[in-house]
């Protein structure tokens, strides 16, 4: 029998995400919003285009408006894109009580509907709102994740690949801490073809790289005028989903509920982590120099204090 998908929230993030799995052919997918006619529409869209990509995974849309949640019953994983999103000027953070409202329903609902999910948190601010999911939901901590590590690294790879005009496939970057302006991408240990990043490029050519994946989510938002990035974050859902989903043991960076690994206690942050299918099955803890370390930490100190603010 085939896996199954709730992604929670039929905007673009939402609905990229649930074509992607479509066509994938990773699960059948249940594509919900509270709006009424669209997840059903882009469903039925995402349906009638299998012919054509040769995907024989189902899709369903739904209207969560009355709160009827039982066609997401039993899914595997659920993925809430959910929320308002970012608007030119607009911080993550300015989002932070708007979207725990949201948050709390749809938590409640999945948790009655599909107990055993594991859980992949994107609706902004993102380690915030996983720490509240995980709170709200009180599922065991290797099954609620955060999305942006996968999302903020592959920004970071798409700026190295252009830099050096090398394949992207050459790339692996490295990037840890909440996923916000103070997130820590670490060229040291960002790859091309093996070689560390450092020896490819010139000081200053890594640091306008490392300044431009740090806001990578403005730019496109300030590009975008309405709304913010979803090729890129439905990519990196998609990743995680098959993860999981295969089993496939693979190392990525999530947002995950730390207790003292990198020295940090009682929060979601983001860190290289093992997918599988019981979800985050190992946390790894990589050496930092006491300048990364500083940047880690300050991150942290950052989604510390949005976390305090929601009493999560
Ligand atoms: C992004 O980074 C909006 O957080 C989202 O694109």
């Amino acid at each position: 029998m085939r896996k199954k998908v709730t992604v929670v929230g039929g905007g673009f993030v939402g609905s990229t995400t649930a074509q992607r799995i479509v066509d994938a052919e990773l699960a059948d997918v249940v594509l919900t919003d509270v709006l009424e006619g669209v997840p059903a529409g882009k469903a039925l869209d995402m349906i009638e285009s299998t012919p054509i990509s040769g995907a024989d995974s189902k899709a369903l849309g739904i209207s969560t408006a009355g709160g009827n949640y039982t066609a997401t019953a039993g899914s595997d994983v659920v993925v809430i894109t959910a929320g308002f999103p970012r608007k030119p000027g607009m911080s993550r953070d300015d989002l932070l009580r708007a979207n725990y409202d949201v948050i709390k329903q749809v938590v409640e609902q999945i948790v009655k509907n599909s107990p055993n999910c594991i859980l992949i948190m994107v609706t902004n601010p993102l380690d915030a709102m996983a720490q509240a999911a995980y709170r709200l939901s009180r599922f065991p901590k290797q099954r609620v994740i955060g999305m942006a590590g996968v999302l903020d690294s592959a920004r970071m790879s798409s700026f190295v690949a252009a830099e050096l005009g090398v394949s992207v496939e050459n790339v692996h970057s490295f990037v840890l801490g909440g996923h916000g302006d103070d997130m820590v991408p670490l060229p040291r240990y960002s790859t091309v073809a093996g070689i560390p990043l450092p020896d490819l490029l010139p000081k200053d050519k890594i640091d306008a790289i490392v300044d431009r994946t740090r806001k990578g989510g403005a730019e496109i938002v300030n590009l975008l005028k309405t709304g913010s990035a979803y090729y890129a974050p439905s990519a990196a859902v998609t990743q995680m989903v098959e993860a999981i989903l295969k089993d496939k043991k693979k190392i990525l960076p999530c947002a995950a509920y730390l207790e003292g690994e990198y020295g940090i206690k009682g929060l979601f942050v983001g860190v290289p982590c093992k997918l599988g299918a019981a979800g985050i099955e190992q946390i790894i803890q990589i050496k930092l120099t006491d300048e990364e370390n500083a940047a880690l930490q300050k991150s942290a100190a950052a989604v510390k204090e949005l976390v305090g603010v929601l009493n999560v």
